[in-house]
């Protein structure tokens, strides 16, 4: 069995090769350049863990990983379109240093790839493979176009934002240990428990995500402080916030999210910190790490093998990146 550090490691190196022709250099540098800022690469981990609870790593399982942190890469290039956001991974985002033209297609082009590198993996599996793989990438867009129009309604329910996170960001957390655990041999019921494992835990994943757009250092986290804040997106801290604030509070935030003031993020971030959405956070990531504990537990191998996915999960749910 390998660490959550080991197979970090390796799957760093493999993916470190070069996945883009070179010509057009003015496309394809867009795409080396995005790759090359790195990322946690925590979804192809997922993949080869999920292949390794049930059985050796097969050469199948690094394929899926790499088409996974590809498409993965083009959902972020593009989400940085849609969000206005100026930086990601601690570097100009790829719409800003190439135009959003080249960064629509510098995305395109690395779903197709990504696609490229799953029709190499064996006929045994490929088409449960491709399927998950497709389902959830339309889930993805779905969820990506909620988050948008959620971003026009001054108020937003609890559930409603967890069916949303649920689509744009858990369920390829989810889809992405559930490849690694078909090329695996796992059976259905034991498949079904790591997808909502995945699924919980990606639901808690996105809340420290938010978290940390608001409170999170930006030299760490890599992306513009309160750059959900100026973009009026509906994350659980505004719904907690909105639902929670005094009367004048809640005056001023609906305020604020209807006027661009200059120090709206500064104000925002206030009547946060006086609904104490700090310790709500904490409450909210640890029901869902303890529903995707209990699917954890559910599967029927040695508990000594859960032990990779276990560390991962922890890191995700306490990351300050
Ligand atoms: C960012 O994902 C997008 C979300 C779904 C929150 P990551 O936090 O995994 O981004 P990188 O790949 O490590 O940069
Ligand atoms: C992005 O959610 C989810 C996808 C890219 C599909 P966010 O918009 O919160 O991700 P970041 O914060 O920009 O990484
Ligand atoms: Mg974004
Ligand atoms: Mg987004
Ligand atoms: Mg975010």
């Amino acid at each position: 069995m390998f660490s959550f550090k080991e197979l970090s490691a390796a799957f760093a190196q493999r993916f470190s090769k070069p996945h883009f022709p070179k010509q057009p250099e003015s496309l394809y540098a867009a795409n080396d350049y995005f790759l090359g800022l790195g990322g946690k690469r925590i979804r192809p981990v997922m993949c080869l863990m999920g292949n390794e609870l049930f059985d050796e790593i097969h050469e199948d399982a690094w394929q899926v990983a790499t088409a996974v942190e590809l498409f993965h890469n083009f959902t972020l290039i593009h989400d940085d379109i849609m969000d206005a956001a100026p930086l990601r991974r601690g570097f100009e985002t790829v719409h800003y240093k190439y135009g959003s033209s080249t960064a629509l297609l510098a995305g395109d082009v690395m779903l197709v790839v990504a696609y490229e590198y799953l029709n190499k993996i064996s006929s045994s599996y490929i088409k449960p493979i491709i399927n998950l793989f497709s389902r959830t990438a339309k889930e993805v867009c779905e969820g990506q176009q909620l988050d948008m129009d959620f971003e026009k309604l001054t108020t937003v329910s609890l559930e409603d934002y967890i069916k949303m996170i649920e689509l744009k960001t858990s369920v390829l957390l989810a889809a992405s240990l559930q490849m690694g655990a078909i090329i695996g041999g796992a059976g259905e019921g034991n498949c079904n428990h790591l997808y909502e494992f995945g699924k919980n835990l990606g639901i808690a994943f996105q809340v420290q995500d938010d978290y940390l757009d608001a409170f999170g250092d930006p030299e760490k986290f890599g992306k513009t402080a309160g750059g959900d804040i100026k973009q009026n997106k509906k994350t659980f801290l505004l719904i907690h916030a909105l639902q929670t604030a005094t009367g004048s509070q809640q005056k001023e935030l609906t305020d604020l999210l209807n006027n661009d003031a200059e120090d709206k993020v500064q104000r925002v971030l206030e009547i946060f910190r006086d609904c104490n959405v700090d310790a709500w956070a904490k409450q909210l990531k640890q029901q869902y790490f303890d529903k995707a504990l209990f699917h954890l537990e559910e599967i029927a191998v040695l508990s000594s093998r859960k032990k990779p996915l276990l560390e991962i999960a922890e890191f995700l749910i306490q990351r300050d990146y």
